[in-house]
């Protein structure tokens, strides 16, 4: 079993690399963004309250999420967690904490990706993705190799989020320096921080991250 958070602003390449954690290592991908899109898609109640806050690119109230995850930590059957996008508070790092301790189980790494703003507009504002599996593209970096149809499934229903706009942007930036990063000292003090360039390509990025968990 082995637990690990990716920690970083929007846009800083969470979702990609999580995805490919998944397929390589059979771990099970936590993103509390893709769980409150599934639910605002669904019509649910939960959707319908937080749609308007995730669409101005504020955070969704710490109980929500906390509830989101503590019910998917029960799966016994996972080899293992990937966080992506949680914790994004102190509140919720206390409480993934509390719950893990509750099931024995402990928290491996934390790996930060570290990336600059100005990379951050041109990556959200390029970024749509597959609406049936959630491959992760990009309009300049990594097109689909026919226009319009997901390389991995064939899916034709390509989405783009309506938080991705430089607007929205502004505000979930704002929203990470004033509430999560505080958790780059947190996670230091523990002793499980680790930091990766996440600029660099997508698969020097993978091949960094995948030294973190191996070297553990
Ligand atoms: P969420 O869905 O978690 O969005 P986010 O954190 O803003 O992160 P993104 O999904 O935008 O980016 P990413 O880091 O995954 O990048 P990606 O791999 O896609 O949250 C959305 C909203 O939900 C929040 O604003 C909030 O309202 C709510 N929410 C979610 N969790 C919450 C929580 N815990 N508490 C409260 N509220 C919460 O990559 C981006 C693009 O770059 C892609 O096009 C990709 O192809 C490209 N790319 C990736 N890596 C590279 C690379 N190395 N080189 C070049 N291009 C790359």
């Amino acid at each position: 079993m082995i637990n690990v958070i990716l920690l970083g602003p929007p846009g800083a390449g969470k979702g990609t690399q999580a995805r490919r954690l998944s397929d390589d290592r059979g771990l099970v991908q936590l993103s509390t963004g893709d769980m409150l899109r599934e639910a605002k898609t669904s019509g649910t109640e939960l959707g319908n309250r937080v749609a308007e806050v995730m669409a101005r690119g504020e955070l969704v109230t710490d109980d929500i999420v906390i509830g989101l995850i503590a019910e998917k930590l029960e799966d016994a059957t996972a080899a293992g967690f990937i966080f992506d996008g949680f914790p994004r508070t102190l509140a919720q790092a206390d409480a993934l904490g509390a719950l893990l301790d509750r099931l024995g189980q402990t928290l491996d790494a934390v790996i930060e990706m570290r990336v600059d703003d100005a990379a951050l507009v041109e990556r959200i504002t390029g970024r749509f993705t597959c609406g049936n599996c959630g491959e992760v593209y990009h309009d300049r970096t990594k097109p689909t190799k026919v226009a319009g149809v997901c390389d991995v499934c064939g899916s034709t229903d390509l989405r783009r989020r309506a938080d991705d706009t430089e607007e929205a942007l502004k505000t979930r930036l704002m929203e990470y320096y004033k509430k999560t990063s505080p958790l780059i000292g947190y996670y230091h003090a523990k002793g499980n921080l680790r930091s990766v360039d996440g600029l660099a390509p997508v698969e020097d990025v993978a091949r960094a991250i995948a030294e973190v968990l191996d070297k553990r």
